[in-house]
């Protein structure tokens, strides 16, 4: 049995046509469906529905075999402890810094709202830039328009969330795309069945490539 770990929304349903053209779809609708645990029409393959951030997790202590990740929540975790086989090239946006429309530039040490915590202390360390981290779990938009930050690190794709809320777009640290990610043990222990799924999704993202 392989249990791949998914998150609901734009993941979920990005990654249904990987599923499917690996001949496995989900008996229930996680939409509509209370369950967590979802069995396929394949027996030998189960999904677990967890929240993005902790597909990671699951996937490193074997709790799931596989997994579907942003490479936002992939960098945050920490990777090392996963193989990263393949880029979906799906859930596709960008990592970056926005502020305030028409901003001046902040100079000298600035405070910066993000979920991504540690990628951003990381980011402006990099560049040398002294940056206090408020770690917010959501609505990061907000912080910038009541004074809690000078700029957030947050993902952009249409901008249309940043410009709803007066902000802008700064610096891009990230191309951001989702990943499978496979747990080292069953790599090894479970590696006939592992890879036929990887070469099974690497020619349906080979195909997908040739018709764009
Ligand atoms: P959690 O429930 O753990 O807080 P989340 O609400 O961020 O996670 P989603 O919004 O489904 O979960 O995002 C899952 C992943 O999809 C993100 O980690 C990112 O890689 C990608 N993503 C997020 N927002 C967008 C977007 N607007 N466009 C494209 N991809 C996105
Ligand atoms: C994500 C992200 C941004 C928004 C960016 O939020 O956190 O707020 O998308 O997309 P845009 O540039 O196209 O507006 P999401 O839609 O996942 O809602 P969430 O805040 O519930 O995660």
């Amino acid at each position: 049995m392989l249990t791949i770990a998914v998150s609901k929304g734009r993941i979920y349903d990005e990654a249904l046509p990987f599923l499917a053209e690996a001949g496995i779809t989900p008996i229930d609708d996680p939409n509509t469906c209370r369950k967590l645990i979802l069995q396929t029409t394949r027996a030998d393959i189960q999904l677990v529905i967890i929240r993005a951030t902790d597909v990671p997790t699951f996937v490193e202590y074997g709790a799931a075999d596989l997994g579907i990740a942003g490479k936002d929540v992939l960098i945050e975790h920490g990777a090392d402890c996963l193989y990263e086989p393949l880029d979906l090239n799906i859930a596709r946006c960008k990592l970056m810094t926005a502020a305030a429309k028409d901003a001046p530039a902040p100079s000298g040490r600035i405070r910066v709202a993000t979920k991504y915590v540690k990628t951003a202390q990381r980011y402006f360390a990099g560049l040398g830039i002294q940056a206090e981290i408020i770690k917010l779990y959501g609505s990061m938009e907000l912080a910038p328009l009541v004074g809690l930050a000078d700029c957030i690190v947050d993902l952009v794709d249409t901008g249309n969330t940043l410009r709803a809320n007066g902000l802008e777009p700064r610096e891009l640290i990230m191309r951001i795309s989702s990943r499978l990610i496979v747990n080292k043990a069953a790599m090894k222990m479970k590696h006939q069945a592992v890879q036929s799924l990887i070469n099974q999704f690497e020619q349906t993202l080979a195909a997908k490539n040739h018709d764009a």
